[in-house]
């Protein structure tokens, strides 16, 4: 196999009614008596192809139309523009060349459960989810470099292996290192501080551990998140700095990814919406909404709502039982049977929110001023917006011990959460820095950490300290937010889950 000898699926349409040979793996195939249908998927796509009985080799029919799904193989023939075809390019196929059969590949494409998909993932990521899913993280990671180098920052690589913890103790992973216990980072910020105060404007990017006792679907143990820090900015400055950012990186995904948003049924038209400004509300505001009455009907009506989605699913859900109790064709009675598992799925879904509505209602109404945001806070929140949202000055107490004092109320930090719209929650948390030496110092014991471990981090507050602040955005829940996934675990290659490493 020499470089370039094949045609990719992305690049059909270049090549219309010429001879292309692909190479690449057997997707799907159906055959009706002497014509079959063969999905094949090369990496860039899926391409269609038809193999009549007249026009290939003999003995060729056959083996193709006994080939197991995943055989890796090499197809050839005649380019064809075929709106309805899947990709909407066809190849009537004159040749092929079988690498390794496959027999018995245990991803069917009927419906799996989650538990099965993820032991398997390995294979999955071959799946179309996947696949969408994967293309649209690299443009994210890809945009997210491009803005940060296209204005003036400068990537500084962090370490992994840390001694000061940065957020909650209770999260730090320890390591031992050639005998003293030492931490997997939890964020690079610390460390990036110090680089700010050389360059300027900075960032980070890369993996990042938390022992959070969380199996949540927003909770991973080992995610990857993006770190600016700037030397010389404001509140005002950062929230700006994040919203910009956060509608560049959606403007790239609607750019370069329609057809994976599409096979993912991604409503784009929510997502065309996010454009700054983004709403700013504060957490004193944000507490008032959640005791009031605006909060108290969307989630009335909300309730109602999914009471009517359910009784449309139960509908549904009795036509098809009613279906297959009839005789049906094989691939007929797959289809409904897929349907029906993904039904039911949702329908447990729907029953946990309904039953969640009014607690999450209860807890809403008696939140007390002080309390960090839970995720049912957030979440109410967060639905009640169809564009991303600032939460800013929280509580002293409950946030780390790093954020600067508001220098009007000392109750409060000069800090953000942004909230992603439609229920996803927060993606992005960030923060001024406290500046002054001795205040600083004095949140590190408040907070009954040791300031030894902070020797070098204080040093930075004596050595011509500047007003500075930065925020971390984590990948996989952006990701979950734009490709409207349920469960971060979907959007990282291979997720570390608190109870579970499958592979
Ligand atoms: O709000 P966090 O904890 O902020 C920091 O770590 C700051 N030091 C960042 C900074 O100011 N430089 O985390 C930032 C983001 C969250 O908004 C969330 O998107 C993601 O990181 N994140 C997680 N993602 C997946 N699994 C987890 N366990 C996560 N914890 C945080």
């Amino acid at each position: 196999m020499t470089k370039n000898t094949f045609t990719k699926i992305s690049d059909l349409k270049n090549h219309v009614q010429k001879q292309v040979t692909l190479a690449g793996w057997l997707y799907n195939s159906r055959s009706s008596g002497k014509i079959q249908f063969i999905i094949i998927r090369d990496g860039s796509g899926l391409c269609q192809c038809i193999v009549e009985k007249n026009n290939v080799p003999e003995n060729l029919f056959d083996k193709i139309k006994h080939l197991g799904q995943e055989s890796s193989l090499t197809v050839t023939g005649t380019v064809r523009q075929d709106e309805r075809s899947i990709g909407g390019y066809e190849l009537d196929l004159t040749n092929a060349k079988i690498i390794s059969e496959t027999t018995d590949y245990p991803i069917t494409p009927k419906s799996h459960g989650i538990d099965f998909l993820l032991k398997n993932r390995h294979l999955h990521l071959r799946s179309q989810r996947q696949w969408c899913i994967g293309k649209i993280r690299h443009t994210i990671i890809n945009a997210i470099r491009n803005f940060f180098n296209q204005n003036d920052f400068t990537l500084i690589d962090t370490p992994i292996f840390t001694t000061a913890a940065g957020e909650e103790a209770d999260s730090l992973f320890e390591v031992d290192y050639f005998g003293t216990p030492i931490h997997l980072t939890q964020t690079g910020q610390l460390h990036l501080e110090s680089a700010a105060m050389s360059f300027g404007k900075v960032y980070c990017f890369g993996p990042t551990f938390r022992a959070e006792k969380s199996k949540t679907r927003r909770h991973l143990t080992e995610f990857w998140m993006v770190e600016p820090e700037i030397a010389f900015i404001d509140l005002d400055g950062l929230l700006e700095l994040a919203e910009n950012f956060t509608a560049y990186i959606v403007e790239q995904v609607l750019n370069k990814n329609k057809e994976q948003l599409n096979t993912l049924n991604v409503n784009t038209k929510s997502l065309e919406k996010i454009t700054p400004p983004f709403d700013r509300l504060t957490y004193t505001d944000t507490v008032d909404i959640l005791k009031g009455e605006k909060a108290k009907k969307f989630l009335s009506n909300q309730l109602e709502n999914l009471k009517e989605q359910k009784q449309n699913l139960l509908s549904r859900i009795e036509e098809l039982e009613n279906e297959l109790k009839q005789p049906l064709k094989k691939w007929k009675k797959e289809k409904f049977d897929a349907e029906l598992i993904e039904l039911n799925s949702t329908l447990s879904e729907l029953d946990t929110k309904i039953e969640n509505n009014p607690k999450h209602a209860k807890l809403a109404e008696q939140f007390q001023w002080g309390k960090d945001l839970g995720g049912s806070d957030e979440t109410i929140i967060s639905q009640m917006h169809e564009k991303p949202v600032f939460v800013t000055h929280y509580p002293k107490h409950a946030k780390a011990f790093y954020m600067k004092e508001d220098s009007e109320n000392k109750n409060v930090v000069q800090n953000f959460d942004m909230l992603a719209p439609a229920g996803f929650g927060e993606i992005i948390g960030g923060s001024m820095r406290e500046d002054h030496y001795q205040t600083l110092l004095k949140r590190i014991k408040e907070q009954k950490l040791d300031p030894a471990n902070y020797d070098w981090y204080l040093d930075l507050r004596k050595y011509g300290s500047v007003p500075h602040g930065g925020f971390g955005l984590g990948i996989e829940r952006t990701i979950a937010w734009l490709t409207q996934q349920k469960h971060i675990r979907q959007c990282i290659p291979f997720p570390r889950l608190m109870d579970k490493i499958y592979i």
